[in-house]
């Protein structure tokens, strides 16, 4: 770190309350975030964590008019379950509050108005997308279309999700209104714009020239963004929800969402610290952080701070913005409309006390420089294979051998011999790596070197063998032990960032450590003759049944999206009477049904036709049905199909079946009992 500062501002990207917060949210923002505060807390540096709600935009006002209630009551059902479920992951945030608040429309309209004032907007009226059914103006997500760029059909009025491009509503080809499915008109609307192009030289020097050590995905987008060239944007919005534009003849607009949002974590510093909030934003001895998504870049590096320039008053910008990459699930986007999220509040239910495995497994595969994967698997392997086999095991046995050899009671140690020497000098650089990872934002590599406390004390235990030891020199034992003691009380205070939880649990079992960054490495956090509490398991395994029911779960919600997005195959061109007439379409009862060998798609049948010779049918079903399901049971078939020859079989006729939108498949039989060869007209 090239300067020490007085103190961090951390913030993290408000979250939008029209639906509750998923893994997605976690990995990228809240864990992160939360490890790097409660670190920094464990080393005695002054920090405030900001959070809250965003409870403005767009996709709050559409869901309360697809559910009929009010976007107040979406905001107020959501921001409740956010809170409570950050709580419940332990999210150690100095204020949770919400950009519906007083002081937050006070603060954002004070904003507004000093801009204002200032002269810092160019007044604007232009042609906007009008919707005549609903009777409003359309920006945003009111409005989908075709991407001008990368001709996505379904882009919205403010990006197109499959290129990322950020647009305006009109620019979209053959737009719809989302509200009625109205082709919008145009008409005129007077909006303030906020000069963005005013500011680009100064964004250059201090993004391109003062910070090419942020991350080369933050870098890249910034740079992007400023070769491309900065527009003025449009800074209000012809909307109701919203904080209201506080000027003359304003009637009917509000504060574009994305305006009033990052004002909020100014008004929040306010709510929490009403008379010394402008220390934290002000004194360049505040360092202010922000922990974003990707999808929060150019707001926070470039839209954010060309408005505190315009404000001005020695507001501080960003001196790092660690945004990350995003999270999938099971190999799929994770998506709020589409329900494929594993959301933080379900699984606080379903895994209760184990906070800490979501938070670890999180951070472990972090979607810290590309996009990764969240999978249950892995989940259950990296619980089972590195928390309960590595961690919990070491300071299981730990706990076990020292009430076995001394009652419980730290031993006091002797001299250390060349291993102790060795083992000590690993753990110091163990703490320069993780102390370094941390400052860095590299959490997962920081991860990596705090779970090397527990590798090295098991690696140490089994170099050891204090077991063996102590049948022949039990002196060397307690200087074992005593060591022993102090790895777990350096796990319990490198962990305490990533698993809070379990760092308390552990605090408690070594009878209490004070936790301070300041003594990882150190040797004598545990005094000798400490009593341990009794053995206790830190975690404990997941089995296959718990993680099947994740996995199901999953694959019903594919299935319902699948069934939600079916679209029925276009109709094939018009024929006569008499074309159909030449189908023959028949009734059979199936005889016998085997698979074919060597062919895992295909299904030999003999049906009965009516004849005495039967037919043979070879119909290419078996990924959906076990033969001996369909012994006995009716189908309809083309009984003058032209033979076909197939793997050496010759197949005389087709069974008809059909596929569902789910991916399943119904073979077409009878709705009662039939005469076989009986004709189907
Ligand atoms: N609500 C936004 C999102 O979820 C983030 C807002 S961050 C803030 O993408 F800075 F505007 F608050
Ligand atoms: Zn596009």
């Amino acid at each position: 770190m090239a300067k020490e500062y007085k103190r961090t501002l951390i913030t993290t990207a408000l979250p939008y309350t029209n639906g509750p917060v998923h893994i997605g949210h976690l990995a990228g923002v809240y864990i992160p975030a939360d490890i790097y505060a409660r670190y920094l807390r464990l080393a005695g540096r002054p920090v405030t964590m900001i959070g809250g709600s965003d409870e403005h935009g767009v996709p709050i006002t559409l869901k309360a008019r697809k559910e009929g209630v009010t976007p107040q009551d979406i905001v107020d059902r959501y921001h409740k379950l956010i809170k409570e479920s950050f709580e419940g992951l332990g999210i150690s945030f100095d204020i949770y509050s919400r950009t519906t608040s007083k002081i937050h429309s006070d603060t954002a309209s004070e904003f507004f108005r000093r801009l204002y004032d200032k002269g810092e907007f160019i007044e604007k009226t232009s042609e906007q997308l009008y919707d005549p059914e609903a009777k409003q103006f359309l920006a945003d997500r009111y409005v989908t279309g075709e991407c001008p760029h990368c001709h996505n059909q379904g882009a919205y009025g403010d990006q197109c999700e499959a290129c990322g491009t950020t647009l305006a509503a009109t620019e979209l080809i053959n737009p719809k209104s989302t509200i009625t499915g109205a082709t919008p008109e145009l008409r005129q609307t007077k909006h303030w714009y906020l000069p963005l192009d005013k500011w680009e030289p100064r964004l250059r020097e201090w993004i391109l020239e003062g910070h090419k050590e942020w991350k080369t995905n933050v870098y890249g987008q910034c740079k992007s963004w400023l070769d491309l060239g900065l527009q003025p944007r449009a800074v209000s919005r012809d909307l109701s929800w919203g904080v209201p534009v506080p000027v003359e003849g304003a009637e009917g607009k509000v504060l574009y969402v994305w305006f009033d949002a990052p004002i909020g974590y100014i008004s929040n510093t306010k709510e929490l610290m009403p008379d010394s909030w402008e220390t934290w934003w002000k004194d360049p001895e505040t360092r202010v952080i922000n922990f974003i998504g990707k999808d929060n870049i150019v707001f926070h590096c470039i839209v954010f701070p060309a408005m505190l320039m315009a404000y001005g008053d020695n507001f501080q910008l960003p001196d790092n913005v660690p945004a990350n990459e995003f999270l999938n699930l099971e190999g799929d986007k994770i998506s709020t409309s589409r329900n494929w999220a594993v959301w933080l509040h379900e699984y606080l239910a379903d895994f209760p006390g184990k906070q800490d495995v979501l938070r670890y497994v999180l951070t472990a595969n972090a979607p810290e420089t590309k996009d990764n994967d969240f999978t249950w698997k892995d989940f259950q392997a990296r619980n089972n294979n590195e928390l309960v086999a590595i961690l919990g095991n070491f300071v299981n046995r730990v706990v076990v051998l020292t009430h076995k050899y001394y009652e419980g009671a730290v031993p006091a140690p002797g001299e250390y011999t060349q291993l102790d020497r060795e083992m000590i000098d690993e753990m110091q650089a163990l703490k320069a790596s993780l102390t370094e990872n941390l400052e860095t934002f590299h959490f997962r590599e920081a991860l990596k070197d705090a779970m090397g406390f527990a590798r090295l004390g098991n690696k140490y235990l089994q170099d050891c063998e204090p077991w063996k030891t102590v049948k022949t020199d039990p002196e060397r034992v307690k200087t074992i032990m005593y060591l022993c003691a102090q790895l777990c009380a350096n796990i319990a205070v490198v962990m305490e960032p990533f698993m809070p939880f379990m760092s308390e649990k552990l605090v408690k079992i070594l009878g209490g450590v004070n936790l301070n960054w300041n003594e990882v490495g150190s040797t004598d956090i545990i005094k000798a003759g400490t009593v341990l509490g009794e053995a206790e398991l830190l975690f404990e395994k997941i089995d296959d049944s718990a993680i099947q029911k994740q996995t199901d779960r999953l694959e019903a919600i594919k299935k319902a999206n699948a069934m939600a997005a079916f679209q029925p195959e276009k109709v094939l061109p018009e024929v006569g009477i008499d074309d159909f007439a030449k189908l023959d379409l028949r009734i059979g009862t199936v005889l016998e049904c085997q698979a074919v060998p060597k062919a895992n798609k295909l299904l030999r049948f003999t049906i009965d036709d009516g004849t005495p010779s039967h037919r043979t049918i070879v119909s290419g079903i078996a990924k959906f049905y076990k033969p001996e399901e369909l012994v006995g049971k009716q189908v309809i078939f083309i009984a003058n199909l032209a033979p076909a020859k197939i793997r050496g079989i010759e197949s005389q006729g087709m069974i008809l079946s059909a596929l569902n939108a789910d991916g399943s498949l119904v073979v077409a039989a009878p709705s009662a009992k039939c005469t076989p060869g009986a004709q189907v007209k």
